[in-house]
């Protein structure tokens, strides 16, 4: 049994991560800004939801398989577009993406990724997306999309809520750049990691081919310089529109958390909405998106797919998005944790893991279709608290018909 193949839940890849990887690149995926407040919740708030499943219902054949942005998935599940791959294993996008097919799920590359749209394109036949955040460069922003068109990607996806950089303090105070620098107090923590080492400074010099930026010797940025330099930081509507006309197909435009935004989103011709508040990494303070859901499900009405990410560590919490009306789930650090930790073979682990569990949930909650995972599969625990005082109350007065 492989090091990868021990590990039995997300927790476990999150701690083999911390044990291979530099501290500040570990905090890198592991943080989120400010307090971290909303990086917790979109967690714990799964917690506030309780199953109600049924028995007594024919689940020998499971069938999870849904078709997301105009293509068939075997399961309801894509990898989130995370930028800099390669810094935590040389396996990097391309071993994210070859995963991905083979467990029959979706990728994102990100604009950020460390492999270009064209290596992905090459590397695999899967469900593709190409994740886009607007640069302050029309010009670029046009070329990259005509480069995704070209590639054959299914999807493109927009993501709007970088438009200032997350206060993330983790990197402010390990002094986290894009492409990490070494100095004289972070080297030691880099020294610490040997694995890491000899796969960094043997593998590909460190460069973003997406955005045409082969930084590998150049100067290094912390991200909130980065970003203001690169970033457009006034998306309009119209911009929006204007991208979805010049892309021609399926649109998910990720990021946002309020039913209003994500009407605005349908009108402007989006085909998918991703809830999302960036992984806690952006606004801290912000809803958990399983609590943002269902207003926005409710709001669009069939018209968008729904997407949703943020938080997701077990196959259980993919079953009660979906049941609330996800159409498929975003996942971004339980598979980074697997990448960094073992390389593809731990991306791959991070997937097992998951489908097994979300399979197992369905087959107690009697569903054997995610059609039969309907919102009446979860509720509140507050509201489980009250329904179960009826419940007893119910008990009682029918022992007392019974005596
Ligand atoms: C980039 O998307 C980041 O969250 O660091």
């Amino acid at each position: 049994m492989s090091n990868a193949d021990r590990c039995v839940n997300i927790a476990d890849l999150e701690r083999e991560a911390r044990r291979r990887l530099p501290a500040p690149l570990f905090d890198y995926i592991a943080g989120g800004s400010d307090d971290e407040v909303t990086l917790k919740r979109n967690v714990s708030a799964y917690d506030g939801l309780a199953f109600v499943p049924n028995f007594v219902r024919d689940i020998r054949t499971l069938d999870l398989s849904c078709t997301v942005l105009g293509r068939k998935l075997d399961w309801p599940l894509i990898l989130a577009p995370t930028g800099m791959s390669k810094l935590f294993h040389q396996d990097g996008e391309k071993g994210v993406a070859q995963e991905a097919e083979r467990a029959g799920a979706g990728y994102s590359l990100s604009t950020m990724g460390t492999a270009s749209i064209e290596e992905i394109a090459a590397t695999s036949r899967g469900m593709k997306m190409f994740q886009l955040y607007p640069l302050n460069d029309p010009g670029l922003n046009r070329a990259i999309i005509q480069r995704t068109r070209e590639a054959g990607f299914d999807a493109l996806c927009v993501t709007v809520d970088c438009i200032v950089a997350g206060n993330r303090e983790r990197d402010l105070r390990s002094g986290m750049t894009v492409p990490p620098k070494l100095t004289l107090s972070s080297i030691a923590k880099f020294a610490s990691k040997p694995a890491w080492c000899i796969d960094y400074l043997f593998g590909d010099a460190f460069s973003l081919p997406n955005i045409g930026d082969s930084n590998s010797h150049g100067s290094a940025s912390t991200l909130t310089a980065y970003f203001a330099e690169k970033m457009e930081s006034n998306i309009t509507w119209a911009m929006l529109e204007a991208i979805a006309r010049e892309w021609g197909g399926p649109l998910a435009i990720k990021g946002l958390q309020s039913p209003q935004d994500a009407l605005l989103a349908a009108n402007c011709g989006a085909s998918a909405v991703v809830v999302s508040n960036h992984g806690g990494r952006q606004l801290d303070g912000a809803a958990a998106t399983i609590e943002s859901l269902p207003a926005i499900v409710d709001a669009v009405g069939g018209r968008m797919e729904v997407i949703v990410d943020g938080g997701i560590r077990r196959g259980s919490h993919m079953a009660k998005a979906l049941a609330l009306g996800a159409n498929a789930c975003m996942i971004g650090r339980p598979y980074l944790y697997g990448l960094s930790a073992f390389g593809a073979r731990g991306v791959r682990r991070s997937l097992e893991i998951l489908r097994s569990e979300l399979e197992r949930t369905c087959a107690l909650l009697g569903c054997a279709t995610l059609a039969e995972l309907t919102p009446d599969k979860v509720q509140p625990v507050n509201e489980w608290r009250s329904h179960s005082g009826t419940a007893d109350r119910d008990a009682i007065s029918l022992r007392q018909i019974v005596r």
